[in-house]
């Protein structure tokens, strides 16, 4: 017998769901321009350390974007403000994804820093309330999760697009059982979300001249929100007509991010969220793991940078979170310099940490007492930074590592 009163309550719950999206998508049509930094008289940056290693690795990336912005700090043109009430702890106990109050500071900060956060999971001991990372990004409307991954010595120069606000995370806490043996989840895809994706994918393949997207879905399958994807895809390129699109699967891609025949011809990707959330791992993993990749989540008005890891309590409890990889949020204050129209401070970090990281390792990070700590490797980067031949070091290794990656 088939259960219509559990049909009926399920209807109702979906109409709830559909309403919701259907008054985003009325929202999406009237978004605010984008912020012109340069236009600010003063810019506000807020730093939330969240949970497990988070305050450590992000104390530490504040230290490098404190050294970084000195200059304007003490002209009061950039203000740093610590924002509380990002823990596990304070957001079980207000059951929220995020207090109200941190939001509303949040809200008045411009840009970002943030520490990891921890996502409770089924089985975990905390409420299963939303993920911290997910509600910011729905709350500020981060619609463009941007993860570069290079590895010159394999000649790879990857950058990610990933749909941060839709796909399976847009309605990820609303799924329900509709009887005890079925369970249902959602994915979404509105035009606008999935406009403004392959539009922000395709002006940065255009911008950089490197002229080349790939459009990653499963839309043999999910073929009416991946779908979605292709077609505009298709109809947005035309407006680039330098930029050659093509479409790929997403398991496929998988595969053929580790193929050392092609993996290298992949410029820019752009995804819907899941699929990014996942290959970004992967990829992130080929340039020595997550520990080195960061996370910059823009949107039209605010944007938010982080790692692209987890808060490792283990590192906590184990008594070694002071030998947490802090290059993964280094790498997100790079991504903030850039945004905030910072370039120079951001290339001079970067390449300190392509030296420090990838080639000169002085000093290395093992998550132990084996290795550095992550202050001790925030300073080697600030004393990176501050070396007059550090272009010119730069170079050389970026030469040689693009030499053996054309052998
Ligand atoms: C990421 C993370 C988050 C995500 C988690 C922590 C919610 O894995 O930023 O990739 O799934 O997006
Ligand atoms: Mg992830």
């Amino acid at each position: 017998m088939v259960d219509e009163a559990a049909i009926k309550a399920a209807q109702e719950k979906y109409g709830i769901l559909l309403r919701k999206q259907l008054e985003r998508v009325e929202r999406l049509k009237n978004e605010p321009d984008w912020t012109d930094y340069s236009k600010l008289d003063k810019l506000i940056i807020g730093v939330c350390g969240g949970d497990g290693i988070g305050p450590y690795i992000c104390a530490s990336a504040q230290k490098v974007m404190e050294f970084l912005l000195a200059d304007k700090i003490k002209a009061g043109k950039v203000e740093i403000r610590q924002i509380d009430g990002l823990t596990i702890e304070r957001r079980a106990e207000v059951l929220k994804a995020i207090p109200d109050d941190t939001l509303e500071e949040l809200k008045k900060c411009h840009v970002i820093l943030k520490g990891p956060t921890t996502t409770p999971a089924k089985g975990d001991p905390w409420p299963n309330i939303e993920s911290a990372n997910v509600a910011m990004r729905k709350e500020l409307d981060l619609f463009a999760n941007v993860r570069p991954v290079s590895v010159p010595e394999l000649g790879i120069d990857w950058v990610f697009y990933r749909e941060n606000t839709e796909g399976s995370y847009a309605l990820g806490s609303d799924g329900f059982f509709v009887t005890d043996d079925l369970a249902m989840d959602y994915c979404v895809a509105t035009r606008q979300g999935t406009e403004r994706i392959i539009r922000a994918g395709f002006e940065h393949a255009r911008k950089t001249g490197k002229n080349y997207v790939s459009i990653i879905v499963k839309a043999n399958i999910i073929k009416t929100t991946d779908g979605l994807f292709v077609d505009l895809a298709d109809e947005i390129g035309k407006e680039y007509p330098e930029v050659k699109h093509d479409v790929w699967f997403i398991d496929i891609t998988t595969a053929k991010l580790i193929d050392p025949a092609r993996r290298a011809d992949f410029k820019v990707f752009v995804l819907p969220n899941l699929y990014g959330d996942i290959i970004t791992d992967e990829a992130a993993q080929i340039q020595g793991g997550v520990g080195t990749a960061g996370s910059a989540n823009i949107g039209k008005k605010y944007a938010m940078f982080e790692a692209i890891h987890g808060s490792a309590p283990r590192m906590v409890t184990e008594g070694r979170a002071q030998y947490a990889d802090p290059c993964s949020m280094i790498k997100a204050v790079a991504m903030m310099m850039e945004h905030i129209g910072e370039t120079e401070k951001a290339h001079k970090l970067n390449m300190a940490l392509d030296v420090c990281v990838q080639f000169e390792k002085k000093l290395v990070m093992t998550g132990r007492d084996t290795g550095a700590t992550g202050d001790e490797f925030a300073q080697y980067i600030m004393d990176t930074m501050q070396r007059p031949d550090l272009e010119a070091v730069w170079q050389g290794y970026i030469d040689k590592a693009k030499a053996k990656a054309a052998q």
